[in-house]
């Protein structure tokens, strides 16, 4: 019918129509699937941060898997987004530190690895590309390109100026400046990125698939809740078990300074902060329920893969430590990571480590990139999620590194406190110094559980735990341990620290 009412109206058309059509049925076969990845700012797994996200958990992970030892190489928001940006850890990508002249969105990582990062790729797949919500920290800022600098490879890019907050920010609308101020209707910038998504899902191009990259500023400090949420959880407390308000008495210098047992303020103080931090995640989980019911609404639920997790963990009052992340602990490198999309079985809990230096080389296999072809020091984790679609073998070491923050002079409310520290809030207890750098080996696998660490301080200092044994690292057993393990650990971090790309993934 359709055939001779075009014959009718025109030869060419007639001609071109089988054309079309084959083009068509090939372009339907092989377009690859589409890939949301949510990333949120500081949002632990291992002290209760999944724990509001109700909606979150049934539609992502009830529909597919919950990685349960997720990890970031370091934890701190821009050293690990730029590991998750480039798919490398910090000793290949250069981003030490939240500062500009730790390369924090600085020019020579705009040059290097930010114009080789993952989205470009997925843009020469033919991927349509949106970003929306919080970037680097040093984005925008006037020595680092301005809100002009918009990074290769996104289509549609919508980026804080900084770092997170939720109302009276500026924004780089595909580079240009647009201020917001402090109704939540129209600024509250979880709900902002929600509401641009949905639009650019309605304006993308159906021929080709679609990559959306959503980074709200939750849980992240000032803890702004929706107001419709601010009297959420009023009975929730920080939990008390674990670690938490212990002495650090056998670690490493910083964790030996906390007053201990922790005062009274101190404790309503991250008490408050613990409460305020879930009642910011409310409104991620409404994010992940209006994206689910309107890629269904648009029938491409089944064809798109949704990633969740967050640049890194957090404590509150673990060894005495009232608030921040920054530490080789579990509570600070542990990060939620579920997925959902084709090939996925529905309520799998996996086992395998994955890294945040994963989640690029996975989306890239996903969209159909050699991984040969790109330098990245990560792995795809697709064949454990999908065996049906790859084989693959789990990783058996890893490695963290981290370089302290610090500040070169004396924080004026804490005079008693020599230069060097840095984060002396409350009751100047400090969370981060520059001798606060640290790199640490982690085995993972059917046999140990084991966490080697060495410290760039004055005293070397060294941590070992058996995470088997002691899951809260309350002992330090680098004085217990056979030295032969010692030593097989400090050779394999040797190795990791100078790795690239296959040797990062191939240590013995
Ligand atoms: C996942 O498990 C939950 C709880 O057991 C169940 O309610 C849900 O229906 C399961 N989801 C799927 C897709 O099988
Ligand atoms: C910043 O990146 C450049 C280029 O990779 C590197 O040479 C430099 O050492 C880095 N700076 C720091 C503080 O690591
Ligand atoms: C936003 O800025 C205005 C003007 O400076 C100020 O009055 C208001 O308190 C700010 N709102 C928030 C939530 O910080
Ligand atoms: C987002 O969209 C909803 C529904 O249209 C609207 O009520 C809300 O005010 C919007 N919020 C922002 C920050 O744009
Ligand atoms: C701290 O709080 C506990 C429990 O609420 C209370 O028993 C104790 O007296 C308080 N200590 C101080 C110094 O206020
Ligand atoms: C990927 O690239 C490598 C190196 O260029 C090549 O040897 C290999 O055959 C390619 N693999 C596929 C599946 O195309
Ligand atoms: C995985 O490996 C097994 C055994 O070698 C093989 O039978 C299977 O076809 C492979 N699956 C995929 C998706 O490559
Ligand atoms: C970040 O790293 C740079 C380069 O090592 C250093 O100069 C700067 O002091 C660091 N920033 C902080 C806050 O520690
Ligand atoms: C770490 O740095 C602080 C501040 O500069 C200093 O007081 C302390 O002695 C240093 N500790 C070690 C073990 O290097």
């Amino acid at each position: 019918m359709a055939g001779r009412r075009t014959a009718a109206r025109g030869g060419l058309t007639a001609l071109l129509l089988p054309l079309l059509l084959t083009c068509c049925v090939r372009c339907a076969r092989s377009k690859p699937s589409n890939i949301i990845l949510i990333l949120t700012d500081d949002q632990d797994v291992d002290l209760g941060g999944m724990t509001p996200m109700k909606k979150t958990k049934a539609l992502i992970g009830g529909a597919g898997a919950t990685f349960v030892n997720a990890f970031t190489v370091a934890p701190l928001c821009c050293p690990s987004r730029s590991s998750v940006l480039s798919g490398r850890y910090p000793h290949n990508h250069a981003v030490r530190n939240n500062s500009l002249s730790g390369n924090c969105s600085s020019p020579l990582w705009q040059k290097g690895p930010e114009a080789v990062a993952f989205p470009v790729h997925l843009s020469k797949q033919k991927y349509q590309t949106f970003f929306a919500g919080k970037y680097l920290n040093q984005y925008g800022k006037k020595d680092g390109g301005d809100v002009g600098h918009v990074p290769l490879g996104w289509d549609q890019w919508h980026a804080l100026v900084g770092n997170s907050q939720y109302y009276n920010y500026t924004l780089s609308v595909n580079g240009k400046e647009e201020k917001h101020g402090d109704s939540y209707e129209k600024d509250y910038l979880t709900d902002l990125i929600t509401n641009r998504s949905l639009s650019f899902l309605d304006n993308r191009s159906p021929q080709h698939p679609f990559f959306l990259m959503l980074c709200p500023p939750a849980p992240h400090s000032p803890w702004t809740a929706a107001p419709q949420y601010q009297k959420e959880f009023g009975h929730v407390t920080a939990p008390r078990d674990g670690s938490f308000n212990k002495p650090g008495k056998d670690k490493h210098w910083l964790l030996r300074q906390p007053v201990n047992p922790m005062p009274n303020s101190s404790l309503s103080f991250l008490d408050d902060a613990y409460r305020k931090r879930w009642q910011t995640l409310l409104s991620v989980d409404d994010m992940v329920e209006t994206l689910v019911k309107k890629l269904e609404s648009v029938k491409e639920l089944d064809n798109t893969y949704i990633f969740y997790t967050s640049d890194n963990g957090y404590h509150t009052g673990q060894f005495s430590l009232p608030i921040d992340k920054r530490q080789l602990y579990e509570f600070d490198i542990r990060v939620p990571l579920m997925v959902r999309g084709p090939g996925i079985k529905p309520n799998q809990t996996l086992q395998a480590p994955v890294l945040n230096i994963d989640l690029a080389p996975t989306m890239l296999d996903i969209s159909g990139v050699n991984l040969s072809s790109v330098n990245m020091d990560g792995q795809s984790f697709l064949s454990q999620m999908a065996p049906s679609l790859r084989n693959g073998t789990a990783r058996p070491f890893f490695l963290v590194e981290y370089t302290g923050e610090g500040h070169p002079t004396t924080d004026p409310a804490c005079p008693k406190l020599g230069p060097g520290l840095s984060q002396c809030f409350p009751d100047c207890v400090c969370e981060d110094a520059y001798n606060n750098t640290y790199a640490c080996v982690r085995t993972l696998d059917g046999q140990s559980n084991l966490q080697y660490c060495e410290f760039a301080d004055s005293e070397s200092f060294v941590e070992m735990y058996n995470l088997a044994s002691d899951p809260h690292q309350l002992e330090n057993i680098v004085k217990k341990v056979d030295p032969t393990v010692l030593q097989t650990m400090n050779q394999r971090l040797i190795k990791l620290q100078s790795c690239e790309g296959d040797s990062c993934r191939d240590v013995k």
